[in-house]
């Protein structure tokens, strides 16, 4: 009897230690970005792995990783990891062609780590400041930009349209074909649409443009009589005049500072046009 509960109680023992050790594990030293929580990284010095669970290189990896979160304290540094195939928001915004892939990020400043996957070179990368060696991705491609965001957002589309594809297929029967064609309508209709919204929007816009074209034409034409161009220049010197008077603020400003406001732009913008020619 004694002797079943002390199977018992090292059984329980063995449940706690061992759910013990799953806690220890769930709380590890690396923290999972997802899309919504990706923008922390943006705050203090992180170094962040792209990975997917079905890539074999990103498996050889972990332990690297879970090591170099185990060093995060001395190192003074944070240690993050992305799953790429519950994230593909992510892998577009940082543009993630292979994987495993290493990111350097200190202050919003992206670094890709291209130096050997061991612990020595990833510590001695943080330790020596190597990173500050290598080139920082470019605002124009820096995840934080619009157009990354974008980005993100066409990445997360086609995963919903494989979705939607793959239910096509399973719930409805479909054959592939089929989900292709509903797609390929489905494209050709929302581009119609697009094209129509982008129609709208140029015409709606487009009169000041117009107006634009026929000033410039009507100042081309100009250069041809010479009267024309004669009150061209005088307009120009008034111009300059507006200037001068704006820089001195002296007493004449208040006779032409009425005009001035509203001439001033579409001057300018004569100008230009004349520097140009
Ligand atoms: C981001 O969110 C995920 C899921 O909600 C969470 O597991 C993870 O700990 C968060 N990461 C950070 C750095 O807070």
């Amino acid at each position: 009897m004694s002797r079943s509960i002390g199977v018992l109680l090292l059984f329980c023992f063995g449940i706690i230690a061992f759910s013990n050790a799953a806690i220890a594990k769930k709380t590890s030293s690396v923290d999972q970005f997802t899309e919504d929580n990706w923008s922390l990284m943006l705050t203090g010095e992180w170094m962040v792995e792209f990975y997917a669970p079905w890539c074999p290189a990103c498996k050889e990896m972990e332990p690297t990783w879970s090591y170099l979160g185990d060093m995060k304290k001395s190192l003074g540094i944070n240690v993050g990891k992305v799953d790429v195939t519950d994230s593909p928001g992510l892998s577009g915004r940082f543009m993630v062609t292979a994987l495993p892939t290493i990111y350097h990020v200190k202050d919003g400043e992206f670094r890709q780590y291209k130096s050997p996957r061991d612990r020595e070179s990833l510590v001695d990368f943080i330790r020596s400041k190597t990173w500050m060696k290598v080139e920082p991705v470019s605002s124009w491609k820096s995840p934080t930009s619009i157009q990354m965001t974008l980005m993100s957002k066409f990445f997360k589309l086609s995963q919903v349209l494989r979705a939607i594809h793959n239910q096509l297929m399973d719930d409805y029967g479909l054959p592939t074909w089929g989900s292709y064609f509903i797609f390929a309508v489905a494209t050709i209709i929302m581009g119609a649409l697009l094209g129509l919204v982008i129609v709208c929007v140029i015409d709606f816009f487009s009169p000041p443009k117009h107006a634009k074209a026929v000033v410039n034409k009507k100042r081309k034409d100009s250069s041809e009589s010479s009267q024309d161009k004669a009150s061209d220049e005088d307009e120009l010197d008034e111009n300059i005049k507006d200037d001068l008077v704006d820089e001195e603020a002296s007493d004449s400003e208040k006779q032409s500072s009425k005009k001035s406001s509203a001439a001033n732009s579409p001057n300018a913008r004569k100008r230009k046009t004349r520097k140009a020619d």
